[in-house]
């Protein structure tokens, strides 16, 4: 799962996410390694999706690799194992650049509460899961526990300066709109989706993190697409489906997920990157190159 540190001798471990184990290469660049965990209703659970941490990584590197003109990004290499990239090392604003094209999940709770998502006031009588007319930049606070927070530009704008902020977020419209259309002739709607930008050694903005991933969007079935309730998840949803019938708390420990599960949410994630890329997953595990060309 993680590399062999015997064969990297000087590589140390930085810190681990859900998902992602880091390590310093050196003083400018980190390799990320995407391990195969899965996370619903913000826990890990203890059965991995085999090779969900190469779709992230090619899905990522796919995306990098078409979006250099809207924006620099962190991607130096990708290695053969398909889950490991070799990035430069950033300084991390502390915010997370949310996109919402859709209203769901924490926009919609804001919505029905308030008529607002962070401090959009949005037209009366939207639906649940329903196209806005215009995507729109809703930061959220990058917090440890997972649980991030939505906060409105101004708090965004206390946070990074306001001219990095509208910086921000003019990148992050430019690459979800991008990002969208071809999805959308792919048949999956990204309703929304989240992009993490750092500076490099120049104060240089630059993407970091993963993107435009299962992981860090809601990627939903075009064609069962029906505004009024909340979509399946084009992906996690059998892991959903599976944890909400155990009648299980939501709280760790997560369930153990049967083979169906496991074989049938791997199918998904390996169909979504295929759709996407337009590449066989066969192709990137032999060569995980092919997302760059
Ligand atoms: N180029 C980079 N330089 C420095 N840090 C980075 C870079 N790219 C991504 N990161 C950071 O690496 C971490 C990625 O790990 P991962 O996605 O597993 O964790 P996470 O998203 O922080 O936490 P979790 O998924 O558990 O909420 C994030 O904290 C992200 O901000
Ligand atoms: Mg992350």
């Amino acid at each position: 799962m993680v590399p062999d540190e015997s064969s990297v001798p000087h590589m140390e471990h930085v810190a681990s996410g859900k998902v992602r184990e880091l390590y310093a290469l050196d003083h400018e660049r980190l390799l990320l390694v995407a391990t195969d965990r899965v996370s619903t209703f913000d826990v890990v659970l203890p059965t991995e999706i085999p090779d969900k941490g190469r779709v992230l990584t090619g899905l990522s590197a796919f995306w990098f690799a078409r979006t250099r003109a809207i924006c620099p990004n962190h991607l130096l290499a990708v290695r053969p194992d398909g889950r490991s990239t070799e990035c430069r090392r950033l300084q991390m604003l502390p915010i997370e650049c949310v996109i919402r094209g859709y209203l769901s999940g924490s926009g919609w709770r804001d919505y029905r509460a308030t008529g607002e998502v962070c401090g959009h006031r949005l037209p009366e009588g939207l639906r649940e899961s329903e196209r806005l007319r215009e995507p729109i930049f809703t930061p959220a606070t990058k917090t440890a526990s997972g649980h991030d927070e939505n906060i409105t530009r101004a708090q965004a704008g206390a946070l990074v300066g306001p001219a990095r902020l509208a910086e921000v977020e003019r990148l992050s419209l430019a690459l979800y709109r991008f990002a969208a259309d071809r999805a959308r002739q792919c048949g999956i709607i990204i309703a929304d989706t989240k992009f993490e930008f750092g500076q490099d050694g120049d104060g240089r903005l630059v993407l970091g993190d993963e993107a435009l991933t299962p992981d860090s969007s809601r990627f939903w079935p075009a064609d069962g697409y029906r505004p009024g309730h909340p979509q399946p998840s084009f992906d996690k949803q059998f892991v959903r489906d599976f944890c909400e019938r155990t009648g299980w708390s939501k709280t760790p420990p997560g369930p153990e997920l049967p083979e169906p599960v496991v074989a049938g949410t791997r199918a998904r994630y390996v169909e979504a990157f295929e759709r996407l890329t337009g590449i066989a997953f066969a192709a990137y595990l032999a060569d995980p190159t092919v997302v760059l060309r």
